[in-house]
């Protein structure tokens, strides 16, 4: 005899069964959102009928289909923004919403790569692919987790390593104007740093620079442990700000792998103009010399993902353009406030032939006391003093005014400004590890203390000897 609950749950079944059929049949496809291009000025654009989010981009059908990405919305309208051209594009054209187009495929097939700020290869080779994805903009993190600045970082470059020491994880500041020297220290820099992968980004340069950049500064030598993301002047605001945060994204995925990563950016300055150009087309106001509040607020967000996390690093040098010494820069105030110290580059440095221009006494490393030791903390001290010390008669002694003698400090100063130069001066193939940078340091300063307990010489005829005039620093 059959078991009348097993009858039961044989009739459950059969029932089930026909209800899953009939719940099929009624189903129907998931509607596809398409909305329409409404108003289209410069290259703002404006889509009724979609619900897309704001950083998410679009298709709009043309002959040539246009990419665009949601920076804002007014009422029930998108507004958008192209990423390229908005030629060929005519009213009522029909907008497409674009999924998963928030996420960077990274890997190491990167390594030696130059793209575009969509990923797109600039080298005409295939496309470099990753296996994973990770988002474009960072996922946040809990600033616990984030390791303390400990170690020091070798740059590769003598006067940063024994003067300006920077940490692993921290974030630099390189401030300078055109021309003096930027490009050639951070390829320097990608070339000789101890760190395992260089990522640099470079946002709003001349194409020409791009190639410069890639062939002479980095060199194929530089370039095997690299990935360079060029978004020349030339491309969209879009593009500049994602070629940004795609670096970062990058460099982000070389960390969550236990690496030390140098993380590059030139210039962090044309970042916040393509990103001023968004915040205007998506009708923010502008407050402060024509920039948008966004500016101010992604600049934070794009400088706070560099760091330390887990085991390994994000070392991050950005760049700031200092066009004629404006102090009133509000991007260079931001950045200086931001970042955890910077070095800047001198005119008159680079004018007067002494290369890299590193103006030591206006650049400031603020991880030093944590990563370096007292002797080397006392050395920079007294060398920072001395160099000081000359700058500020610097006028005098080269009108001829100061007499040699009358300050015994002054006069150590004249003495070795030559000896800091040399500290400072490094040749474009020349390399300088942390120990011998070090050991530079040292030396100077053995020079100096043992010449200033000697009693100043004195000419024969009882007169203080006249000075020479040593090359020009700053
Ligand atoms: N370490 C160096 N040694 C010799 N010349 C240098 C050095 N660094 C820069 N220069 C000179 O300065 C010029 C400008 O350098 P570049 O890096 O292109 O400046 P920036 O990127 O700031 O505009 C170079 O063409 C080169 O002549
Ligand atoms: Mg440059």
């Amino acid at each position: 005899m059959t078991d009348p609950s097993s009858i039961r749950r044989a009739q459950f079944g059969r029932f089930g069964h026909r209800v899953d059929g009939v719940a099929a049949k009624l189903a129907t496809p998931t509607p596809v959102e398409t909305g329409q291009l409404v108003h289209l000025s410069g290259m703002r654009l404006e889509v009724a009928g979609l619900r897309s989010p704001i950083g998410s981009r679009c298709r709009i059908d043309a002959r040539m289909p246009v990419d665009a990405e949601v920076i804002g919305f007014q009422g029930d309208r998108l507004v958008l923004m192209c990423e390229g051209g908005a030629e060929g594009l005519k009213p009522g054209a029909l907008v497409h919403p674009l999924t998963g187009s928030d996420r960077v495929p990274v890997g190491n097939e990167l390594l030696g790569r130059v793209i575009d700020g969509a990923g797109r290869p600039l080298d005409n080779l295939t496309t470099p692919l990753g296996a994973v994805t990770v988002p474009l903009r960072g996922e946040p993190l809990n600033p616990m987790d984030r390791g303390g600045l400990s170690q020091p970082m070798d740059v590769g470059i003598r006067a940063i390593n024994s003067l300006l020491t920077v940490a692993r994880g921290q974030r630099l500041g390189l401030f300078a104007g055109s021309g003096v020297g930027k490009s050639t220290l951070l390829g320097m820099m990608t070339r000789f740093t101890e760190a395992d992968v260089v990522v640099v980004g470079l946002v709003g340069e001349r194409g020409r620079e791009v190639r410069e950049f890639v062939e002479d500064s980095l060199g194929p030598e530089g370039l095997k442990k690299a990935v360079v993301v060029a978004t020349p002047a030339d491309t969209s605001p879009l593009m500049r700000v994602a070629g940004c945060w795609r670096a970062t994204a990058i460099a982000e995925y070389f960390r969550s792998q236990g690496l030390n990563v140098l993380l590059l950016v030139d210039s962090l300055t044309r970042f916040a103009q393509a990103q001023r150009e968004i915040g205007l087309a998506a009708g923010e106001p502008p407050v402060s010399r024509g920039y948008t509040p966004s500016v101010f607020s992604v600049m934070p967000n794009l400088i706070e993902r560099a760091g330390n996390l887990g085991s390994g690093s994000i070392t991050a040098i950005y760049t700031v353009l200092t066009e004629g010494d404006d102090l009133q820069d509000p991007i260079a105030d931001a950045a200086r406030a931001i970042l955890d110290g910077h070095v800047v580059l001198s005119r008159r440095m680079a004018d007067s032939g002494l290369f890299p221009a590193i103006d030591i006494e206006a650049s400031i490393s603020r991880a030093m006391l944590q990563i370096t030791d007292s002797d080397q903390q006392e050395q920079v001290r007294r060398v920072r003093d001395i160099h000081a010390t000359y700058q500020a008669n610097r006028d005098l002694i080269s009108m001829g005014a100061y007499r040699g003698g009358s300050d015994p400090k002054i006069d150590l100063a004249i003495r070795h400004q030559e000896g800091i130069a040399k500290l400072i001066e490094q040749a474009i193939d020349q390399p300088a590890d942390f120990t011998s940078s070090l050991d530079a340091l040292a030396r100077l300063d053995a020079a100096m203390e043992q010449d200033a307990s000697q009693p100043p010489p004195v000419a024969g005829n009882g007169q203080a000897v006249p000075v020479s005039q040593p090359p020009a620093l700053r």
